[in-house]
């Protein structure tokens, strides 16, 4: 019997561009959907733009349109980059619709009359200028801990300590830099610890992977807190119903639109959407990014439990892109949009380049741009894509495109293909792509051989026969070698099947051969990166201004850091800058973000200086030492948690690994005044 399964993977944010970040859960979803299909499975995938929350109605406000005319403009960019990836959904829908509204609003009822809400009042910072209450990140100020200054209302970037907005000393609006004041507001607040028996029971029945369910283990033991699920109007989202300002918190509808996506794709198609989300007759899977690991393994299971529907049988979970090893950055150009890669390069370099790599672990994938050229052109181009370039023409031209029959040494080639799929169905279907790929790879460098073996060029021009036997096992192994690829390449499999003349490729179709039969001409199935293409997308991807790396929670993305008030001259003559030398840098114990420096600042009133900077993840402490550098020496000392930091040197930056030291000529000399 074939399964029935329904598939998720995560909601973008409809207020930035879907970059290659993004793509690697969209095309690993994407894969095992598709290799469902080949199995002959059905299988539903099903996602949808997550709309609404603060930053959607503030970039709404800054692009001077309606929250709606916002949303409705990227769900058109990102269906179009996922088409481009061909990423292919069953439905691709919004939250911010009548499904959504009625799902979020009918399991709001149901927690509540089950006793799992309750009221309370809340603190809170409110910008009287902006005349809106402040999310945790737009509100910013110095850390009630190390005293760093433009911190964020939720964590440290210096010392990561986390606190309350209201912790935050001389705290000020992100987008206005007015100080917000106080408020106090009731708000509605889920229960999640009552739920606490059946959330333990459903990941110890195996609902997330083992890493998984360690770092659960570890949430249940620090204590479940009651959520917070409402906020303060002006909000853009679903009203909760009795309220006249209050909204239903993003995170509380956004999963729920996992649901109104199957909804509405249910009334179009005519299913029944109780069978298909509550019967057990359809599995359920949700694809998703570690960092929103919380909200998919708590929050909404617990929600769903308490309003009689059932969750997912399990959570697929996997890690962040870096690339190059490190983060996506936008002034290394590696912070690069689904639509600027699809004007240089093919998709479906990068979704073989992510299926080589994706295994079932929450472990970081790597592109490495180097590698990801040479496995491009080394196995999709010279390994599979010529396999076929080099039977194909011949084929066509010589012998006139008719296959013969298997001889004993191609029949053992294929049966030896073949033998593989029953590995190569179980690592698709327990998300292990790179064993997969790994495996194929070996089979076309074994056909490869092959071909190398028998020489088809050579006995061409002696025995056509024995070349037609050859060239019959050689397109036999391209066949079994492109079903194994659909899943990853639909494109490139397209081609093929349109080569070899056959319909539509399953995984069923790796049981039989295709003999005396005639194929169609030959077309290129893959071109060769060239490097002058990477070279120019990354160059367009410098600082595009496209929103930073993936965010952890909808209140990440802050607008643009509006100007401090103005500066005189009288002031800027106040700043007294200095050459120094670091004659040594160190880490700092327990602030993973912290160096101190040493500082040679020339002769009295020079001399040696401490200070602390907020730069160790750009810079390791060799990097720095001997390093000529501008130094603030007039600013008062500031005694810190980890210790007197006496000045600061100068960098500019966005923060974290891009941050770049302004150094001086490496012949000017300590305590020399710079102007
Ligand atoms: O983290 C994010 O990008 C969220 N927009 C994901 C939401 S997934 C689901 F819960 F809707
Ligand atoms: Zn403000």
């Amino acid at each position: 019997m074939p399964r029935k399964i329904v598939v998720t993977s995560a909601l973008p944010y409809a207020n930035g561009p879907i970059h290659i970040g993004h793509l690697v859960e969209y095309l690993q979803t994407d894969i095992w959907v598709r290799f469902q299909k080949m199995c002959g499975n059905q299988c539903l995938y099903f996602c949808a733009d997550d709309t609404h929350g603060t930053p959607i109605m503030i970039s709404a406000r800054a692009a001077g349109i309606t929250p709606e005319e916002l949303i409705e403009q990227v769900h058109k960019e990102h269906k179009a980059d996922f088409d481009g990836f061909h990423i292919e959904f069953d439905n691709y829908y919004s939250t911010h619709t009548p499904e959504n509204k009625y799902f979020s609003e009918l399991i709001f009822k149901r927690l509540n009359q089950a006793g799992s809400i309750v009221k309370r009042n809340v603190e809170q910072a409110y910008c009287e200028n902006c005349r809106m209450s402040l999310p945790d990140r737009f509100v910013r100020g110095t850390c009630p801990r190390c005293k760093a200054e433009n911190q964020y209302g939720d964590s440290c970037e210096v010392c990561s300590t986390t606190y309350q907005p209201t912790d935050l000393i001389n705290p000020y609006c992100a987008t206005c830099r007015a100080k917000p004041v106080l408020r106090t507001s009731e708000h509605y607040f889920f229960k999640l610890a009552d739920y606490e028996t059946q959330l333990k029971d459903l990941i110890a029945g195996g609902y997330a992977q083992k890493s998984v369910a360690n770092k659960l283990d570890e949430w249940f033991t620090t204590g479940l807190k009651d959520w917070d699920i409402s906020r303060d109007g002006p909000y853009f989202g679903f009203k909760i119903p009795g309220e006249e300002n209050k909204f239903f918190y993003v995170w509380l509808d956004a999963p729920i639109g996992y649901m109104a996506s199957a909804k509405n794709y249910c009334d179009r198609n005519n299913l029944d959407f109780d069978n298909l989300w509550n019967s057990g007759e359809y599995e359920l899977y949700h694809f998703i990014g570690k960092v929103i690991m919380y909200f998919h393994s708590l929050f909404f299971p617990a929600m769903l439990i308490g309003s009689g529907f059932r969750p997912a049988n399990k959570l697929f979970v996997h890690g962040f892109l870096t690339v190059n090893g490190e983060k996506m950055s936008k002034s290394r150009g590696t912070f690069i949009k689904a639509s600027t890669y699809i004007k240089y390069l093919d998709p479906e370099y990068l979704r073989y380049y992510y299926a080589s790599k994706l295994t079932d672990g929450i472990d970081d994938i790597d592109l490495r741009i180097e590698d990801f050229v040479n496995k491009t052109n080394s196995n999709l181009v010279g390994k599979f894509a010529n396999l076929a370039s080099r039977s194909g023409p011949m084929l066509t031209k010589k012998l006139d495109a008719q296959l013969g029959r298997l001889d004993q040494a191609g029949r053992e080639l294929i049966n030896k293909l073949a033998a593989a799929k029953d590995q190569i169905i179980k690592d698709y279907e327990g998300l292990n792509f790179a064993a997969a790929v790994r495996t194929i790879t070996a089979l076309a460098d074994e056909a490869n051989r092959y071909v190398e073996q028998n020489q088809p060029w050579v006995t061409v021009k002696t025995d056509l026969e024995k070349t037609r036997a050859t060239l019959t096992a050689v397109v036999n192994a391209v066949r079994i070698l492109t079903i194994y690829l659909k899943p990853i390449l639909p494109k490139y499999s397209q081609k093929v099947q349109q080569f070899l003349n056959v319909d539509t490729l399953t995984f069923a179709d790796v049981e039989t051969v295709l003999e005396n039969h005639k194929i169609n001409d030959f077309q290129r199935l893959v071109e060769r990166i060239d490097e002058k293409q990477v070279n120019a997308m990354i160059e367009e991807s410098k600082d595009t201004g496209a929103p930073g790396p993936p965010a952890d929670t909808e209140e990440q993305t802050v607008t643009a850091e509006p100007l401090k008030p103005e500066c005189t001259i009288e002031d800027f003559a106040k700043i007294d800058l200095r050459i120094a030398k670091v004659v040594k840098a160190e880490p700092v114990e327990g602030a993973d973000k912290l160096l101190r420096l040493v500082l040679d600042v020339g002769p009295p009133p020079g001399g040696q200086k401490s200070v602390l900077a907020g730069i160790a993840q750009a810079y390791t402490p060799d990097e720095l030492t001997g390093k000529i550098v501008v130094y603030l020496a007039n600013l008062k000392p500031r005694q810190m948690r980890f210790g007197l930091s006496e000045g600061m040197i100068l960098a500019a930056g966005t923060g974290g690994k891009d941050i770049f030291m302004l150094s001086a000529d490496a012949g000017a000399k300590p305590g020399r005044q710079v102007s």
